[in-house]
């Protein structure tokens, strides 16, 4: 194994603001080779773009946030250093560094190198290449919690998906058909033949008639026992109207309704849906529980997908890839909102 250099090219994030804005390739960032008691040094082969990424970016003050650090939470790597833990130098593994982690510890997987305590790591099936498992953790340890922990969905119930082509909402279809629940999940037109292939049962286009509108007048012959919104929309009329599709002991569980800016239009919505989650039902709430999922890092969770991936339940979902020195594009495309599946930088440019 080549020796680690001491110095490594790292897009770290030196201010707030849009990425192009925000974000320093620099090429002498140093390599983390001091490391804590169960921390090891993974060599980052990919990395993946979240939207949390881009919003804690352009929003969190550089007071909060502890800048600069490296970008982004979520790679693939080879375990360069083991530093006596569970696992051995040119282990492969996949993993995270969520948000917490990263401005406490200014680790980031957009750079050569990144020290992670073990726990957040697991060894990547075989059946799953470096760019394919740079993107799996965030989004799917995030809907794995929301579907087990927070609905406990079972095999004869139904959930419905909004937003089956986000990564968070291909991951839910994914996990509900590996329980054997049934679900109906929306996206545009262009992405009916993705959201099928996840496995949903039953498709709808939300671009064709308000949906709010078209599941009030269409509602299921059985309500939905769990709606999982994995847009995270700021609007709350898909949980205000919900009595009419959502069963009464049903939950809706959202991703979190997270304003785009801090415009008039966005706060009055983000008050709206504060006040249709708080108010008592003597005001006229819903009458259903309202849930946000809010990831955080669970060990267990994490080998319960590393096994789902490796039985083939769980499958990667790659929109497109970049090289590193194009991050910028690769933001670029997350920031559509259109990307299908991950956005993955290829840190090390031999990988697939
Ligand atoms: N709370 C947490 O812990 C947590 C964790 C992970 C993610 N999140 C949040 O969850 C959301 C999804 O994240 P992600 O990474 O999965 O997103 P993503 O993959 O970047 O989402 C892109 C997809 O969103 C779809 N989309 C956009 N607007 C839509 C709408 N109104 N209805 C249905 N689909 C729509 C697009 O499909 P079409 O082109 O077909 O519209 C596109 O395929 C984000 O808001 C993110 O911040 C929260």
């Amino acid at each position: 194994m080549p020796e680690t250099p001491d110095i490594q090219r790292a897009w770290t994030i030196v201010r707030r603001g849009r990425p192009a804005y925000a974000l320093k390739l620099k090429t002498d960032w140093p390599v983390p080779k001091k490391l804590e008691k169960g921390e090891v040094l993974v060599r980052i082969q990919a990395g993946a773009l979240n939207p949390v990424g881009w919003k804690i970016m352009r929003t969190m003050p550089n007071l909060f946030a502890n800048r600069p650090h490296v970008a982004e939470h979520d790679f693939s790597g080879v375990i360069v250093d083991a530093n006596g833990t569970s696992y051995s130098n040119g282990d492969n593994v996949f993993g995270w560094i969520p948000t917490d982690l990263q401005q406490k510890t200014r680790q980031g997987v957009l750079a050569e190198y990144a020290r992670v305590p073990a726990e957040f790591v697991a060894l990547r099936p075989d059946n799953v290449t470096p760019v394919q498992a740079a993107g799996i953790t965030l989004t799917a340890m995030t809907s794995y919690q929301a579907l087990h922990k927070i609905a406990k969905l079972e095999a004869d119930q139904t959930i419905f998906v909004n937003g089956g082509s986000t990564a968070a909402g291909a991951f839910a279809i994914q996990l509900a058909k590996a329980v054997g629940a049934k679900v109906v999940a929306t996206a545009s037109a262009r992405n009916e033949e993705f959201v099928r292939k996840q496995g949903a049962d039953e498709f709808i286009d939300y671009t064709k008639q308000p949906l709010v509108k078209y599941l009030s007048e269409n509602p299921p012959a059985t309500k939905y026992h769990v709606i999982y919104d994995a847009v995270g929309l700021i609007d709350p009329s898909l949980f205000t109207h919900s009595a009419k599709y959502l069963a009464p002991n049903g939950i809706f569980i959202s991703t979190g309704p997270l304003p785009k800016n801090f415009g008039p239009s966005e706060l009055w919505k983000v008050l709206r849906t504060v006040g249709a989650i708080v108010i008592p039902s003597w005001l006229g709430n819903v009458n259903r529980r309202y849930r946000m999922v809010l990831v955080k890092h669970d060990e267990e969770d994490l080998k319960a997908i590393q096994k789902l991936l490796a039985d083939g339940s769980l499958k990667p979902i790659v929109d497109s890839t970049f090289a590193f020195e194009d991050v910028i594009k690769a933001y670029d495309r997350i920031l559509t909102t259109r990307a299908t599946g991950k956005v993955v930088v290829k840190v090390d440019p031999t990988v697939d």
